[in-house]
């Protein structure tokens, strides 16, 4: 599909900042659009990042037929610029549309939208340690329409946000998680695979209860409290005593991340040890006791790896992973994985894709 620009005026730009300090704070001056109606995608465009034009009672608004993805790139040492597995974000987008109803987008639109506005924003990519460009790809249901279903006319949009490391101590800090046996995030059945705005909204209260436990985030059990499933935002994972790392399968109400789809590509490539592998909560807190499990944390885009140095469960009994830290596993796989996006170590072909030099026609 033509792509067409309609490009801010230069003396109107903002410039990018000498610093990113933040995480999803910063703007870039552009985002792509695509808009569905008819049962095809029309009118794919480069626009300056402005307040979005939809009905008051647009689909989405009321109902929540929203979807999203997190993806990031990043600037190599020799200042090319280079998406990250984004063709994983672009794949799970359908498969999160299809949970919510909404149309499929084709996967090179997806790609050349976002190599397209990555290339007209290239001067905004942050080069400071763990920082990247954020990149934000969602759907929406725009249809006028109060009655529940689905919308007939939908917008696909990709804004990008130059962003600092996740948590302010960047890697090098392990958080608390709360073993959560009051809250859900999802259930089998619902939409918990879906990367949807209604399984964010129902993550705040929980998240707020964690906080005031003393957590950073909540672990999240399965609907029967038996299973591990996620960790907030993150996939969960622990690690045995040699090393192999241990992510809770994949389901309905689990995301699929990229991180860990990449994490178990890596130890197919004899890069790590990793595995799919169901964990029931007794058997999870008996063996961080006897010291079987050695670490845990969280994969992710947003934070990478974030290790957990310790667990609370809602009656406030403490279990400490390890000796509470940074685990030299979490360690090393941060520092393989964190060093191929920042072109410091090789990267499996195909994982990188750098932006090209488009021709602009206004
Ligand atoms: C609920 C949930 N689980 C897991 C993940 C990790 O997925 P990914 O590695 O693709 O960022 C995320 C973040 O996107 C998430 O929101």
């Amino acid at each position: 599909m033509n792509i067409r620009y309609e490009l801010l005026e230069k003396t109107r730009r903002k410039s990018p900042p000498e610093k990113v300090t933040a995480f999803g704070v910063v703007r870039t001056n552009h985002m792509f659009a695509v808009d569905y109606n008819d049962g095809a995608w029309h009118d794919a465009r480069i626009v300056p990042y402005a307040p979005l034009n939809i009905m008051p009672g647009a689909v989405c608004l009321h109902y929540g037929q929203t979807i999203f993805e997190g993806a990031k790139a990043f600037q190599h040492p020799d200042g090319n610029i280079h998406a990250w597995r984004f063709d994983l974000n672009a794949e799970r987008m359908n498969a999160s549309a299809k949970i919510l109803m909404m149309p499929q987008i084709p996967e090179d639109l997806q790609m050349e939208g976002l190599m397209r506005l990555l290339d007209i924003e290239r001067d905004w990519c942050p080069t400071e340690p763990e920082s990247s460009m954020y990149i934000r790809p969602f759907m929406l249901g725009t249809e006028d329409c109060l009655g529940v279903k689905a919308s007939k006319t939908f917008s696909y949009y990709i804004m990008l946000s130059p962003s600092s490391a996740y948590y302010a101590g960047g890697f090098n800090h392990a958080v608390t998680l709360l073993i959560s046996t009051k809250y859900h995030r999802a259930v089998s059945g619902g939409t918990g695979a879906a990367k949807t705005g209604g399984n964010y909204a129902a993550s705040l209260v929980p998240a707020e209860h964690a906080f005031q436990q003393g957590a950073g985030q909540v672990l999240y059990l399965d609907a029967g409290n038996k299973y591990l499933e996620e960790a907030g935002t993150m996939n969960h994972y622990h690690i045995l005593e040699d090393g192999t790392i241990i992510i809770p399968p994949f389901s309905d109400s689990v995301l699929k991340s990229t991180t860990s789809m990449s994490i178990l590509d890596l130890a197919k490539m004899g890069k790590c040890k990793a595995r799919l592998d169901a964990i029931e909560l007794e058997q999870f807190l008996k063996d961080i006791k006897s010291g079987k499990i050695i670490e845990a944390g969280g994969f992710g885009t947003a934070a990478v790896v974030s290790p957990v140095g310790k667990y609370i469960l809602e009656d406030g009994s403490e279990y400490i992973v390890g000796d509470g830290g940074i685990g030299k596993y979490s360690r090393q796989i941060y520092e393989l994985y964190s060093g191929m996006q920042v072109g410091a170590i090789p990267a499996p072909e195909g994982w990188l894709k750098k932006v090209e030099r488009f021709e602009v026609k206004q």
